[in-house]
């Protein structure tokens, strides 16, 4: 079977799925549409497809996925009318930007019977695979981390800066550290945590808290106006007398012990969409699509970092330790 895919929303990232698609020999695009009709018309252009200009055209010209790729507070509604018609979904994260919109969307996904998969790309970046193997493998039994993700501005795109569209900073690019310590740590039992304004209108400095059911306790720090100064991701996992270490999506390092050899991953030149696992997602929600495997990041899984993100903002605002996981939203849809 080939899976006929369209593409909502052709920007930046949009373009990074529809060329790894491209590559796919099982996957067919169909179509590219975007509220911007150049937007549209120089994507289709660049991969070969038509531009159409909704989501409901992308429908009729007969897509069975959907990629959905605009902008934060613009994917709740596009998913679930795709789900709702039997389309198959790629959403790029975050899953929703409140509690409920994330519940309408794992409930729709538990209902239907199409593929819902989430683009917390991190998981599948060669570092964190990295990390995630060390432990698996029992070479280190976590017991503290320390991350953090920073952002240099929010100027770039220009719709980062306004919290109308981003839900708030903390669901720009912080939601994928909040997924990256559950993909790592496992749930989350409780979190406090501190925050500033300082620079932009809303909230743009974190510093919070967590402890894990597994009792690993972590710091995560996200600061949206550090400049680029690299590293401005980094994670460090602390064992008995071993440590892993995160730098960008760049390399890693794995301690085994005092005194003995440090193993090192270093992916500086490999090319930027496979290291930053965006070809591995898009294969896998591919191979999802055509019933290989379940999919790679599940809808209870966007649900979890929403959780976190606002059990965030929460403890900020109310200045107390919020325990997971929070009461289940009253939709009002
Ligand atoms: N996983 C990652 O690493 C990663 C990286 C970048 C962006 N993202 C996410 O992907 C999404 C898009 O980010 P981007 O950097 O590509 O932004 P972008 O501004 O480059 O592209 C967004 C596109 O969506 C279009 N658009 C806006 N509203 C629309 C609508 N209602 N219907 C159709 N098209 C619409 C815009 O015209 C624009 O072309 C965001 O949610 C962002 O958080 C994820």
């Amino acid at each position: 079977m080939t899976v006929r895919v369209g593409i909502l929303g052709a920007g930046f990232i949009g373009r990074i799925h529809a060329l790894n698609l491209r590559k796919d020999a099982r996957v067919q695009l169909v179509g590219v549409a975007d509220v911007v009709p150049q937007a549209a018309d120089r994507l289709a252009a660049e991969v070969g497809v038509k531009p159409v200009p909704s989501l409901e055209a992308l429908f009729e010209a007969g897509i069975n996925a959907v990629y959905i790729t605009t902008p934060n507070t613009m994917h709740v509604d596009p998913v679930l009318r795709s789900l709702i018609a039997g389309v198959h979904v790629f959403s790029e994260k975050p899953m929703a930007t409140s509690l409920e919109g994330a519940w309408f969307i794992r409930e729709a996904a538990k209902r239907g019977n199409r593929v819902y998969q989430l683009g917390f790309n991190r998981r599948f970046a060669n570092v964190y695979a990295f990390a995630k193997q060390v432990i698996e493998d029992g070479r280190i039994a976590p017991f503290e981390a320390q991350m953090k993700h920073n952002r240099g501005e929010l100027k770039q795109p220009p719709w980062t800066g306004d919290p109308k569209v981003t839900g708030g900073y903390l669901y720009e690019t912080p939601i994928h550290m909040f997924d990256m310590a559950r993909f790592l740590f496992g749930d989350v039992k409780e979190l406090q945590g501190w925050a500033r304004r300082s620079v932009y209108q809303e909230l743009d400095g974190f510093i919070a808290l967590l402890r894990f059911h597994s009792g690993v306790i972590a710091s995560l720090t996200s600061v949206a106006h550090t400049s680029w100064l690299f590293p401005y991701e980094r994670v460090e996992i602390y064992g008995e007398h071993k440590t892993v270490v995160t730098e960008e999506l760049e390399r890693a390092w794995f301690s085994p012990g005092i005194r003995e050899q440090v193993e090192a991953l270093d992916c500086f030149q490999m090319p930027f969409e496979q290291k930053w696992g965006y070809v591995e997602e898009d294969r896998m929600f591919i191979d999802a699509v055509l019933g290989e495997r379940p999919p790679a990041v599940t809808a209870d899984d966007g649900y979890c970092a929403t959780e976190l993100v606002e059990a965030c903002y929460r403890a900020v605002r109310d200045e107390r330790l919020i325990t997971l996981p929070l009461p289940e939203p009253v939709p009002q849809r």
